[in-house]
């Protein structure tokens, strides 16, 4: 599998799987808990090393429950998880860390690889306080490395400004029609890698076509031409497949390389 190095020296998957229908009933995001690891199984076989859950998902539980029955040592696979960026979770130091216990507990493992503040909120002191809690526990080497998700430019910065331990990771919604080539730009030359959420799955028909177009000369299909397209410029990837064939086929983006010609066109989708 392709890394990525972090401003940590830790190296990431450039393609993981996403998670956050998986595991419950009818693959609905609010649906009951099931503890169906089927996907998890599947995603673990076919290659993927990388699983991005959160508290909010509801699934860490179901996350290490697949790690256990893939018969994985957990030093195989890298975990990300995520605390809410709500009051519930953050409003006392002491909440914080009951989150992140919840979470290794969840996750039935004494570390989490990566470890993100879900959504920034208004009080930018306030993340900063809740930050210098994750820290701690980098310092613990409870979580390997810390990162955000969902921050624009105004949150990282300050952040980058009042932090000990730099934000390793930005998680963005980012594909066609919403790229974000600025805040990307801004998160790389800060050393900060991005991580791209829902790659796939709000691509336009239109779009699509486009890509196709594309994919074809390269023996590709339309969803490995944008996944390609974020993992040549240092943008990791996390799909969600429940089919095996589909989980597979997001994973084959290292052997082709898209024209400038190409990557012109696919930056205007
Ligand atoms: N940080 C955040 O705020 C945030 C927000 C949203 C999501 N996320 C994370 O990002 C992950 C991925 O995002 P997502 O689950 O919203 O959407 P996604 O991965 O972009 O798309 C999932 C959809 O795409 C289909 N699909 C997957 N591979 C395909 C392929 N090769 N060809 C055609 N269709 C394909 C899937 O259907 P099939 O199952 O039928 O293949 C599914 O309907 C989440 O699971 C979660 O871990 C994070």
């Amino acid at each position: 599998m392709n890394t990525i190095t972090l401003n940590t020296g830790i190296k990431i998957p450039l393609v993981g799987s996403g998670t956050n229908t998986f595991g419950k009933e009818n693959h609905d995001f609010k649906g009951a808990i099931n503890n169906d690891t089927t996907e998890l199984e599947s995603a673990l076989r076919v290659g993927y090393s990388l699983l991005d859950t959160a508290v909010a998902y509801r699934n860490e539980s179901v996350i290490g429950l697949a790690v256990k029955r893939s018969g994985l040592d957990r030093s195989q696979v890298f975990l990300t998880s995520k605390i809410p960026g709500s009051p519930e979770y953050t409003e006392t130091d002491q909440k914080v860390e009951e989150t992140i216990h919840a979470s290794l507990k969840a996750l039935d493992t004494d570390y989490i690889d990566l470890y993100l503040i879900h959504h920034p909120w208004d009080n930018l002191e306030d993340i900063v306080r809740v930050w210098k809690v994750l820290e701690n526990y980098v310092d613990k080497g409870i979580l390997k490395a810390i990162g955000v998700s969902n921050f624009k430019v105004e949150h990282l910065a300050y952040l980058l400004e009042h932090s000990r331990i730099k934000p390793a990771i930005n998680q963005i919604e980012s594909h066609p029609s919403l790229w974000q080539d600025e805040l990307i730009k801004y998160c790389q030359k800060n050393n900060v890698v991005v991580q791209a959420w829902s790659p796939i799955k709000k691509v336009s028909e239109e779009a699509k076509a486009q890509l196709e177009k594309i994919g074809a000369q390269y023996n590709k299909t339309w969803a490995q031409v944008v996944l390609g397209y974020q993992v040549q410029r240092n943008v990791v990837v996390i799909p969600k497949s429940t089919d095996p064939i589909r989980q597979k086929q997001n994973l084959e983006l290292f052997d082709f390389t898209l024209s400038e010609a190409d990557k012109a066109i696919i930056k205007t989708l």
